[in-house]
């Protein structure tokens, strides 16, 4: 565990989320609890894989190696007892890419594409760079959990949508869908000839109560209309390295999947994100079992401390993924307000929830993937915001 209390410094190394503030939030020495990478390193097997790749020194052009294949296919199998083959796997820079690759597969201009608010912000983001129309069955927001709206959930299907993009588990909600939940929606979407592109990229980050289940892995039918993204980057910490995992067992939609890529130009990973890939797969689970104590425990801490000096803030219930989805509708401020105190008064970067759509009204998401020094700071801070 005290692997995870190491505090490192990542000023100049153009980390996304230590030194782009200014551009995002138009301030800088913020405290940086936003953008989903950990301040974490990953396993050392990850890091000595890369130096030892480095150290060759000869970096031509790479090709998939099986050993990477059969690393993916047994980590899947293993964690979410999904057993798939090597030949269903193609390979995006990241799950973003894959779920545009998906709606230029998939979907012609104008057509209805299905999500869920509040959810990721790319997900409307890349249906509208693609011309195409976002269609939202928003989730229910039912104590402190969130749940799916079945009944509006068919109506939009029923009014025809080509692909539903599904997060599971879900960002910025935490919710591990449960299988019954998994295959009411997967049945629905194959009643009414819709797709499913699944982002599991938060499929290893769940807490032990919690367990995840692959849609495409619930019945041979749901396994041929669901296209899976996973991905080494969130769950061990590689977003730079740029490599992420698209599972399509059907061969023509893998076919038309991979034929959008050639048409972007894209054919092969980064080699250092093949070999930090495998590595990780091969050899990161006892890293992947610490991380999640960890993060169990800061969160247990953020819930205490809302609890005690922060009655008003509520969190919703945290399934799974390093994110925390925190209601602050009772403070009764308006988003800007919430903003502008965050900003202003506890010089704290948190993701507003309006970014992920309806719903997202009056919350914010906080990143608990760090230190919890880091953590406990970020907490005095969001108490300086809103006391
Ligand atoms: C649900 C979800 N999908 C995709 C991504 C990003 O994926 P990538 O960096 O591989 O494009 C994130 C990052 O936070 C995410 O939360």
């Amino acid at each position: 565990m005290t692997f995870f209390n190491e505090k490192i410094d990542r000023l100049n190394t153009a980390s996304v989320k230590w030194e782009a503030t200014k551009e995002i939030f138009g301030e800088t020495d913020l405290w940086p609890m936003w953008v989903a990478d950990m301040d974490f390193k990953p396993p050392q097997a990850v890091i000595e894989a890369i130096k030892k790749r480095a150290d060759h020194g000869v970096f031509g052009y790479t090709f998939i190696p099986e050993s990477t294949k059969q690393a993916i296919a047994a980590w899947v199998s293993k964690r979410h007892s999904w057993t798939i083959d090597g030949s269903w796997l193609l390979y995006c820079s990241g799950v973003v890419q894959a779920i545009s690759t998906a709606i230029q597969a998939f979907t012609e201009e104008g057509d209805r594409v299905l999500l869920q608010s509040p959810v990721y912000t790319p997900f409307f983001e890349m249906i509208k760079q693609n011309n195409r129309t976002v269609v939202n069955s928003p989730l229910i927001l039912e104590g402190n959990q969130y749940r799916i709206d079945f009944a509006a959930f068919e109506e939009e299907l029923k009014k025809g949508c080509k692909l539903f993009l599904l997060c599971s588990p879900h960002n910025p909600g935490g919710r591990v869908w449960t299988k019954d939940e998994l295959l009411q929606m997967g049945e629905l979407c194959l009643k009414y000839n819709c797709l499913i592109l699944s982002d599991e990229i938060h499929s290893d980050l769940v807490y032990k109560e919690y367990k995840h289940t692959p849609i495409a892995s619930i019945t041979e039918t749901l396994s041929e209309n669901v296209i899976t993204c996973i991905a080494p980057s969130k769950t061990f910490n590689l977003a730079g390295l740029q490599a992420s995992v698209a599972i399509i067992k059907n061969n023509t939609l893998r076919k038309q999947f991979d034929d959008t890529l050639k048409r972007q130009g894209f054919f092969t990973l980064n080699t250092f994100g093949i070999i930090a890939m495998e590595a990780a797969y091969l050899e990161g689970e006892a890293w992947l079992e610490e991380l999640m104590a960890y993060l169990q425990d800061n969160k247990q801490y953020v819930l205490n401390f809302l609890q005690e000096n922060l009655p008003e803030i509520t969190c919703i219930d945290s399934e799974g993924t390093y994110l925390l989805w925190l209601d602050c509708r009772k403070l009764g401020l308006s988003d800007q307000e919430l903003r502008a105190s965050l900003l202003q008064k506890g010089r704290l970067a948190l993701e507003p929830g309006t970014k992920y759509g309806l719903g997202g009204e009056g919350f914010v998401r906080m990143n608990i993937a760090c230190p919890k020094e880091h953590v406990i700071e970020g907490l005095n801070r969001l108490k300086m915001a809103f006391k």
